[in-house]
């Protein structure tokens, strides 16, 4: 296998059909070769994990402002990796501004309280710290990195089948538990506010090719249509390579862009616990197999706007800790090179 950085460019070869992106670390953008691999590979990139409320919010200086419906914001982490887009020139799609996870609990609680078992502040109070909060960093990415950001993911993981709630709503959110399913629209309102002329609105969540949690997400998706919300639907694309199911993830994203939405793949790996020959050639054909097909949705005039994968090399990929077991889900290998399957991507762009 070639190091990365001798392959032609990823990002070159979809340019007729869709941006390639990459989610990336704080880590990863301080070492120069693997900055270098993204410069060439990617067209897009997010952030893993610095963009999320809980590398934002800062508790001190919360409590110190004194204001129920005011969080303050660090924007240290933030501002790193936009610095980096901003000086490669490479757009970025923000991660993630509603969200469960990654949220800190006192974020949440009456008093700004760190404590699970302190009361939840009102719904009132909720929808306006939800409102403060989105508009603060939207309105410093856009003053401070103005064109930097094409896209925000404005609320994350909102539909949940296994948790039985109204309109198969994820009950067990914080979100869920303050302000029943009314911050949704509340977030998407705060930010079309905050959003700056051609950035798009996107809701994002994965397992979104499950025909249960599709059409949920569909139904949720007409409500926010309704009042003109949302403009994306992203499909994280976290699947297993003996689950994966092609036909399923091109169902639902057909069922998405018949809503008159644009589509993103947005945190794309295919968990694969092996690297031996048999499961890299599985590996390697499963990519195939899902390209081609994005590639003809593209060609039938569906408005796929990125494919992101969620890390670069499989170094950087949160599966390993997740699944608790070796996983080689992406397309560069932890020591740089291009795996075979990388080389079907390219292929399947060709072809
Ligand atoms: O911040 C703490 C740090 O203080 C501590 O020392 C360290 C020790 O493990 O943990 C750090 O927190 C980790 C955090 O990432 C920040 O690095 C958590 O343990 C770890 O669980 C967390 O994982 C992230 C995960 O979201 C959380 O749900 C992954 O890196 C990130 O890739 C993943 O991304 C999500 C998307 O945002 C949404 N879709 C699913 C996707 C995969 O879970």
């Amino acid at each position: 296998m070639n190091s990365a950085l001798q392959s032609p460019s990823l990002c070159k070869a979809y340019e007729p059909y869709f941006r390639i992106g990459a989610a990336l670390s704080s880590r990863l953008i301080a070492d120069p070769e693997l900055a270098e691999i993204v410069c060439r590979h990617f067209s897009s990139i997010t952030a893993d994990n610095q963009m999320k409320p809980f590398s934002v919010l800062n508790l001190e200086n919360t409590l110190a402002q004194g204001d129920p419906c005011h969080a303050a914001v660090d924007f240290t982490r933030v501002d790193a990796l936009l610095s980096f887009a901003r000086d490669h020139g490479i757009p970025v799609r923000y991660h993630t501004l509603a969200w469960h996870n990654q949220t800190p609990v006192w974020f949440f609680k009456e008093k700004w309280e760190n404590d699970f078992s302190a009361p939840f502040a009102s719904k009132e109070v909720m929808l306006a710290r939800l409102e403060n909060y989105i508009l603060d960093v939207m309105s410093h990415v856009n003053t401070c990195f103005p064109g930097v950001v094409y896209t925000w993911d404005v609320v994350n993981e909102a539909i949940e089948p296994g948790q039985d709630g109204p309109g198969l709503y994820r009950t067990r959110s914080p979100w869920f538990m303050s302000t029943g399913q009314d911050f949704l629209p509340a977030a998407f309102r705060a930010a079309r506010k905050g959003a700056a002329p051609g950035q798009t609105l996107c809701y994002n969540d994965y397992n979104a090719f499950d025909p249960i949690k599709r059409d949920a997400i569909i139904d949720m998706l007409k409500t926010l249509q309704a009042e003109g919300l949302v403009d994306t639907m992203g499909m994280q694309g976290h699947y297993v390579l003996q689950d994966l199911n092609v036909a399923a993830c091109e169902t639902a994203a057909r069922a998405y862009a018949a809503l008159g939405l644009k589509l993103q793949v947005t945190e794309l790996d295919i968990h694969c616990n092996s690297d031996d020959a048999a499961h890299a050639t599985a590996l390697t054909e499963a990519y195939r197999s899902w390209f081609t097909m994005m590639k003809q949705l593209k060609a039938e005039g569906i408005d796929i706007e990125a494919v992101t994968f969620w890390g670069v090399t499989d170094a950087d990929s949160w599966l390993p800790g997740f699944r608790r077991e070796p996983s080689f889900p992406l397309l560069i290998s932890a020591d740089r090179k291009a795996k075979p399957a990388f080389e079907a991507v390219l292929e399947a762009a060709r072809s």
